[in-house]
């Protein structure tokens, strides 16, 4: 590899909307990886990235070359199955999913992402567990994996350690609605864990990084090839994300509504996607004849409690206190509530999912810069969704919060009651939740 090259001209090569070579990316993103580039001038390529795009010629050297900047593990049998999501507000199905396809006999190597922008992580979340560990060695990962079958992690700084730095600085950078960005970002995780299938969630609408379905199609295409090309047996849904899944947002909150649907009492779209995409794990692994049979199988195992017996295996097993499933005060919990009440009657016609998301960010839930400490208590907790009727004075959701916050809540209810959420008098026409799923099985 030439030598010759500078992170200046690359930069301004990409910020002239050139194309790099993919000699330049993997000088680039090792650079990052060894410590010869410095956080900035990624933020800069970062920027430039976003803003000029890249082919698939680039977006297949990024991807690699962050996969490759650490290390690759392959667990060869068909039925290891990980999922992954785009980011959404409210999302949590990955908690819901991993037990009840563990359930049914594949075994998921899950490794995680935290928050980005306006949408929560599952790594951060799931943190609101005491003990409760997601940073664990390779080594422990996969030895978690031959035991048990289930093990979620975070990004440790063996697998693609190149996409943790990344990911962070994009969290602070605004550079995170871009596909190349995005698709390496994801894939150079999923590829590096070892799965010999993906299941991806690809969320479209106003709460997701693609808000046009055409540009969530051209991501989920660019997922799916990419998995294919590393011959894993792929699945892309696209998903609604104009409003947040299930009722509740936050950290703490989002585990408690997990528990709640993984004991069969959950919310209708979050049961309903959660058996959907653990239903595409299944099927992947080989372990039912069609999606639909795999969706049956997952409906089984989560009515019968089995899936839940798992999820709490995972936690003890990760040294998190199991308390909090029969005793949600075990965890993080504000100490202040207040219900935001209607101002009119109508039916719900929108919950801007990104506001809310960024109302959470602000409360502590999320991070605004990159050192920043999560409030894993803080959140909201829906009572209305899109084309609920809602009459005057009624509670439209409550916000969770700290005691020194309340002015702050004070601009967040204004803003929810102006603009975040609309009440109209005629009852809107509801977006599918799941809008498209495309399979492709390269290994049988
Ligand atoms: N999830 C990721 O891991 N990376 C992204 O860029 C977006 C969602």
């Amino acid at each position: 590899m030439s030598q010759n090259f500078t992170a200046y001209n690359i930069i301004q090569k990409k910020r002239d909307k050139g194309k790099l070579t993919t000699d330049e990316i993997k000088w680039f993103i090792t650079g990052l990886t060894e410590g010869s580039i410095a956080d900035y001038q990624m933020s800069a390529l970062l920027m430039a990235i976003y803003l000029n795009g890249m082919d698939k010629e680039e977006t297949r050297a990024l991807t690699d070359a962050m996969l490759y900047s650490g290390r690759v593990l392959d667990f060869k049998e068909r039925h290891f199955i990980d999922k992954h999501s785009t980011g959404g507000v409210g999302d949590k199905t990955s908690f819901i999913l991993a037990p009840i396809a563990r359930a049914c006999g594949v075994m998921v190597p899950m490794i995680a992402g935290r928050g980005l922008g306006h949408t929560g992580g599952t790594v951060d979340k799931i943190e609101a567990v005491k003990g409760f560990k997601t940073e664990i060695s390779l080594d422990d990962f996969q030895k978690g994996m031959k035991e048990r079958g289930l093990v979620l992690i975070g990004q440790t700084k063996e697998i693609a350690p190149a996409d943790k730095k990344i990911y962070a600085l994009r969290d602070v950078t605004a550079t995170v609605e871009s596909i190349p960005l995005i698709t390496a970002s994801i894939m150079s995780k999923k590829l590096a864990e070892g799965a010999s299938g993906i299941v991806m969630d690809v969320k479209t609408g106003d709460g997701a990084f693609m808000k046009e379905s055409k540009k969530a199609k051209l991501l989920a295409q660019s997922i799916l090839e990419t998995g294919v090309r590393f011959k894993k047996n792929m699945m892309t849904m696209i998903t609604d994300m104009n409003q947040p899944l299930g009722l509740m947002i936050g950290n703490s909150l989002e585990i408690i509504e997990s528990v709640e649907t993984l004991k069969g009492k959950g919310p209708k779209d979050l049961t309903e996607l959660s058996l959907s995409l653990a239903g595409g794990m299944i099927y992947l692994a080989g372990l039912a004849k069609s999606h639909a049979e795999g969706i049956k199988k997952a409906t089984v195992v989560l009515e019968n409690g089995e899936a839940l017996k798992y999820f709490r295996e995972m936690i003890i097993a990760q040294g998190g206190d199991p308390s909090f499933i029969d005793d949600y005060s075990k965890l993080p919990t504000a100490e202040k509530t207040i219900d935001i009440k209607a101002t009119k009657a109508g039916f719900v016609s929108k919950i801007s999912c990104k506001e809310m998301g960024l109302h959470c960010v602000k409360l502590g839930g999320g991070r605004m810069k990159a050192e920043d400490k999560i409030d894993f208590a803080v959140g909201f907790v829906l009572n209305k969704k899109i084309g609920d009727a809602v009459k005057k004075g009624e509670t439209l959701l409550t916000v969770h919060y700290r005691p020194k916050q309340d002015s702050l809540v004070e601009e967040i209810a204004k803003s929810i009651l102006t603009k975040d959420i609309e009440i109209k008098k005629t009852k809107p026409t509801k977006k599918k939740l799941i809008q498209e799923v495309k399979v492709k099985i390269v290994r049988k």
